[in-house]
Protein backbone atom coordinates (compact mmCIF):
# COMPACT_ATOMS: atom_id res chain seq x y z
CA UNK A 1 0.00 0.00 0.00
CA UNK A 2 1.21 3.21 -1.00
CA UNK A 3 2.34 5.57 2.03
CA UNK A 4 -0.14 8.40 2.92
CA UNK A 5 2.67 11.16 2.59
CA UNK A 6 2.59 9.89 -0.98
CA UNK A 7 -1.07 9.95 -1.46
CA UNK A 8 -1.23 13.54 -0.76
CA UNK A 9 1.89 14.35 -2.67
CA UNK A 10 -0.21 12.54 -5.94
CA UNK A 11 -3.21 14.32 -5.23
CA UNK A 12 -2.33 17.99 -5.07
CA UNK A 13 -0.06 17.07 -8.24
CA UNK A 14 -3.28 15.82 -9.75
CA UNK A 15 -5.28 19.23 -8.48
CA UNK A 16 -2.46 21.01 -10.88
CA UNK A 17 -3.77 18.70 -13.89
CA UNK A 18 -1.60 15.91 -13.41
CA UNK A 19 -3.29 13.59 -14.78
CA UNK A 20 -3.82 15.13 -17.90
CA UNK A 21 -0.49 15.64 -18.74
CA UNK A 22 2.77 17.17 -17.30
CA UNK A 23 2.38 20.22 -14.82
CA UNK A 24 5.46 22.31 -13.91
CA UNK A 25 5.79 21.69 -10.13
CA UNK A 26 8.92 22.71 -7.98
CA UNK A 27 9.92 21.18 -4.54
CA UNK A 28 9.07 24.32 -2.98
CA UNK A 29 5.27 24.93 -4.45
CA UNK A 30 5.13 20.88 -3.41
CA UNK A 31 6.29 21.74 -0.07
CA UNK A 32 4.23 24.79 0.44
CA UNK A 33 0.95 22.72 -0.60
CA UNK A 34 1.64 19.95 1.97
CA UNK A 35 3.43 21.95 4.90
CA UNK A 36 6.15 20.23 4.17
CA UNK A 37 9.61 21.50 4.06
CA UNK A 38 11.06 21.99 0.40
CA UNK A 39 13.73 18.94 0.88
CA UNK A 40 11.12 16.68 2.03
CA UNK A 41 9.10 17.75 -1.23
CA UNK A 42 11.83 16.73 -3.33
CA UNK A 43 12.45 13.45 -1.68
CA UNK A 44 9.04 12.78 -1.97
CA UNK A 45 8.89 13.45 -5.66
CA UNK A 46 11.78 11.12 -6.05
CA UNK A 47 10.49 8.30 -4.47
CA UNK A 48 7.25 8.73 -6.30
CA UNK A 49 9.04 8.80 -8.93
CA UNK A 50 11.32 5.41 -8.45
CA UNK A 51 8.12 3.82 -7.49
CA UNK A 52 6.28 4.22 -10.80
CA UNK A 53 3.56 6.57 -9.91
CA UNK A 54 4.80 9.55 -11.74
CA UNK A 55 7.27 10.20 -14.86
CA UNK A 56 8.87 13.51 -14.67
CA UNK A 57 11.73 16.06 -16.75
CA UNK A 58 13.94 17.87 -14.25
CA UNK A 59 13.88 21.36 -16.04
CA UNK A 60 16.14 24.32 -14.66
CA UNK A 61 13.66 25.54 -12.09
CA UNK A 62 11.37 23.18 -11.01
CA UNK A 63 10.15 19.62 -12.95
CA UNK A 64 7.54 18.95 -15.46
CA UNK A 65 5.37 15.82 -13.65
CA UNK A 66 2.88 13.37 -15.08
CA UNK A 67 0.66 10.79 -13.20
CA UNK A 68 1.30 7.22 -14.53
CA UNK A 69 -1.68 4.67 -15.00
CA UNK A 70 -0.22 3.09 -11.52
CA UNK A 71 -0.43 7.06 -9.38
CA UNK A 72 -3.92 7.60 -10.85
CA UNK A 73 -5.23 4.46 -10.36
CA UNK A 74 -4.18 5.11 -6.68
CA UNK A 75 -6.02 8.14 -6.41
CA UNK A 76 -8.96 6.75 -7.77
CA UNK A 77 -8.78 4.01 -4.90
CA UNK A 78 -8.92 6.48 -2.22
CA UNK A 79 -11.63 8.06 -4.26
CA UNK A 80 -13.79 4.73 -4.36
CA UNK A 81 -13.04 4.65 -0.51
CA UNK A 82 -14.74 8.01 0.24
CA UNK A 83 -17.41 7.06 -2.09
CA UNK A 84 -18.24 3.98 0.08
CA UNK A 85 -17.98 6.58 3.18
CA UNK A 86 -20.64 9.10 2.02
CA UNK A 87 -22.86 6.89 -0.48
CA UNK A 88 -26.32 7.06 -0.10
CA UNK A 89 -26.09 3.56 0.84
CA UNK A 90 -24.18 4.33 4.20
CA UNK A 91 -25.99 7.15 5.31
CA UNK A 92 -28.13 5.10 8.02
CA UNK A 93 -28.15 6.09 11.90
CA UNK A 94 -27.79 3.42 14.30
CA UNK A 95 -28.96 4.53 18.20
CA UNK A 96 -27.99 2.39 21.32
CA UNK A 97 -29.52 2.19 24.19
CA UNK A 98 -31.13 0.34 27.14
CA UNK A 99 -34.67 -0.85 27.61
CA UNK A 100 -36.55 1.25 30.43
CA UNK A 101 -39.82 1.33 31.79
CA UNK A 102 -42.53 4.57 31.66
CA UNK A 103 -45.44 5.08 33.44
CA UNK A 104 -47.49 2.58 31.16
CA UNK A 105 -48.68 6.36 28.96
CA UNK A 106 -47.55 4.28 26.00
CA UNK A 107 -50.07 1.57 26.23
CA UNK A 108 -52.86 4.51 26.71
CA UNK A 109 -51.77 6.36 23.91
CA UNK A 110 -51.24 3.57 21.34
CA UNK A 111 -54.87 2.69 21.70
CA UNK A 112 -56.59 5.57 20.88
CA UNK A 113 -57.75 4.66 17.22
CA UNK A 114 -57.13 8.22 15.63
CA UNK A 115 -53.34 7.26 16.42
CA UNK A 116 -52.98 4.02 15.82
CA UNK A 117 -54.84 4.48 11.99
CA UNK A 118 -52.50 7.21 11.38
CA UNK A 119 -50.00 5.09 12.10
CA UNK A 120 -50.97 2.30 9.87
CA UNK A 121 -51.07 4.16 7.35
CA UNK A 122 -47.68 5.72 7.27
CA UNK A 123 -45.98 2.96 8.76
CA UNK A 124 -47.91 0.18 7.20
CA UNK A 125 -48.36 -1.88 10.72
CA UNK A 126 -50.71 -1.56 13.30
CA UNK A 127 -48.67 -0.67 16.64
CA UNK A 128 -48.36 -3.26 19.43
CA UNK A 129 -50.38 -1.09 21.88
CA UNK A 130 -47.73 0.19 23.72
CA UNK A 131 -43.90 1.69 23.33
CA UNK A 132 -41.09 0.56 24.18
CA UNK A 133 -38.57 3.22 26.05
CA UNK A 134 -35.12 3.04 25.63
CA UNK A 135 -32.48 4.95 26.71
CA UNK A 136 -29.84 6.04 24.75
CA UNK A 137 -26.54 5.44 25.33
CA UNK A 138 -24.29 8.77 25.63
CA UNK A 139 -22.53 8.45 22.54
CA UNK A 140 -25.88 7.60 20.87
CA UNK A 141 -27.09 11.03 22.01
CA UNK A 142 -25.66 13.46 19.32
CA UNK A 143 -26.94 10.80 16.88
CA UNK A 144 -30.48 11.25 18.12
CA UNK A 145 -30.15 15.16 17.45
CA UNK A 146 -28.86 14.69 14.36
CA UNK A 147 -32.05 12.40 12.91
CA UNK A 148 -33.99 15.32 14.17
CA UNK A 149 -33.12 17.14 10.93
CA UNK A 150 -34.39 14.10 9.08
CA UNK A 151 -38.25 14.56 7.35
CA UNK A 152 -40.82 13.20 9.83
CA UNK A 153 -43.93 11.95 9.67
CA UNK A 154 -46.78 14.52 11.13
CA UNK A 155 -49.32 12.47 13.26
CA UNK A 156 -51.95 15.06 13.67
CA UNK A 157 -53.80 15.50 16.87
CA UNK A 158 -57.33 14.85 17.40
CA UNK A 159 -60.21 16.20 19.83
CA UNK A 160 -63.04 13.20 21.39
CA UNK A 161 -65.12 13.48 24.29
CA UNK A 162 -63.78 17.23 24.86
CA UNK A 163 -60.30 16.30 25.29
CA UNK A 164 -57.67 17.27 23.03
CA UNK A 165 -54.69 14.88 22.09
CA UNK A 166 -51.78 16.99 20.37
CA UNK A 167 -49.84 16.12 17.47
CA UNK A 168 -47.15 13.53 17.31
CA UNK A 169 -43.90 12.86 15.06
CA UNK A 170 -42.46 9.77 13.61
CA UNK A 171 -40.03 8.41 11.93
CA UNK A 172 -39.53 5.01 10.27
CA UNK A 173 -36.76 2.74 11.62
CA UNK A 174 -35.89 -0.95 12.22
CA UNK A 175 -34.82 -3.34 15.01
CA UNK A 176 -32.73 -5.84 13.19
CA UNK A 177 -35.50 -6.70 10.60
CA UNK A 178 -38.40 -5.86 12.48
CA UNK A 179 -40.09 -2.62 11.00
CA UNK A 180 -40.56 0.11 13.77
CA UNK A 181 -41.37 3.89 14.19
CA UNK A 182 -39.92 6.23 16.91
CA UNK A 183 -41.85 8.74 18.10
CA UNK A 184 -42.07 11.40 19.80
CA UNK A 185 -44.93 14.00 21.11
CA UNK A 186 -45.56 17.25 19.78
CA UNK A 187 -44.61 19.33 23.14
CA UNK A 188 -41.39 20.52 22.81
CA UNK A 189 -40.17 19.13 26.33
CA UNK A 190 -38.93 16.10 26.04
CA UNK A 191 -36.02 14.46 27.52
CA UNK A 192 -33.04 13.61 25.09
CA UNK A 193 -31.67 10.35 26.10
CA UNK A 194 -35.39 8.78 25.50
CA UNK A 195 -36.94 7.36 22.49
CA UNK A 196 -39.80 5.96 22.24
CA UNK A 197 -40.48 2.67 19.50
CA UNK A 198 -43.71 1.04 18.00
CA UNK A 199 -43.43 -1.71 16.12
CA UNK A 200 -46.05 -4.77 14.92
CA UNK A 201 -45.00 -6.90 17.68
CA UNK A 202 -44.31 -6.95 21.69
CA UNK A 203 -40.76 -6.19 21.19
CA UNK A 204 -39.81 -7.01 24.47
CA UNK A 205 -41.45 -10.85 23.84
CA UNK A 206 -40.09 -10.66 20.39
CA UNK A 207 -36.39 -9.78 21.09
CA UNK A 208 -36.11 -11.20 24.93
CA UNK A 209 -34.92 -8.09 26.24
CA UNK A 210 -35.98 -6.44 29.51
CA UNK A 211 -35.24 -3.65 31.85
CA UNK A 212 -31.57 -2.52 31.28
CA UNK A 213 -30.90 -4.97 28.67
CA UNK A 214 -29.19 -3.48 25.14
CA UNK A 215 -31.26 -2.80 21.69
CA UNK A 216 -30.20 -1.21 18.62
CA UNK A 217 -32.22 0.95 16.17
CA UNK A 218 -31.39 1.58 12.87
CA UNK A 219 -32.91 4.97 10.73
CA UNK A 220 -32.40 4.08 7.26
O1 LIG B 1 -44.93 1.25 30.92
P1 LIG B 1 -44.30 1.80 29.67
O2 LIG B 1 -44.63 3.25 29.45
O3 LIG B 1 -42.86 1.50 29.57
O4 LIG B 1 -44.92 0.94 28.50
P2 LIG B 1 -46.14 1.05 27.51
O5 LIG B 1 -45.83 2.02 26.46
O6 LIG B 1 -47.44 1.24 28.23
O7 LIG B 1 -46.09 -0.41 26.89
C1 LIG B 1 -46.44 -1.58 27.62
C2 LIG B 1 -45.32 -2.60 27.66
O8 LIG B 1 -45.08 -3.15 26.37
C3 LIG B 1 -43.99 -2.03 28.12
O9 LIG B 1 -43.33 -3.00 28.90
C4 LIG B 1 -43.24 -1.85 26.80
O10 LIG B 1 -41.86 -1.87 26.99
C5 LIG B 1 -43.74 -3.04 26.00
N1 LIG B 1 -43.72 -2.89 24.53
C6 LIG B 1 -43.21 -3.92 23.74
O11 LIG B 1 -42.68 -4.91 24.25
N2 LIG B 1 -43.25 -3.83 22.37
C7 LIG B 1 -43.80 -2.78 21.78
N3 LIG B 1 -43.86 -2.74 20.46
C8 LIG B 1 -44.34 -1.73 22.57
C9 LIG B 1 -44.29 -1.82 23.95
Amino acid sequence: MIPPEDLQCLKVIALRGGCKGPVFVSSQTIGKMLAISQQTASRRLKGLDTSGFITRTIVPDGQHVTLTGAGEAELRKEFQEYCRIFSEHNKGYILNGTVVSGIGEGKYYMSLVPYKEQFNTHLGFEPYPGTLNIRLSSSSIPVRKRIDALEWILIKGFSTDGRTFGNAKCLPCRIGTIPCGIVMPGRTHYPEDIIEVIAPVALRRKLGVEDTDTVTVEVD
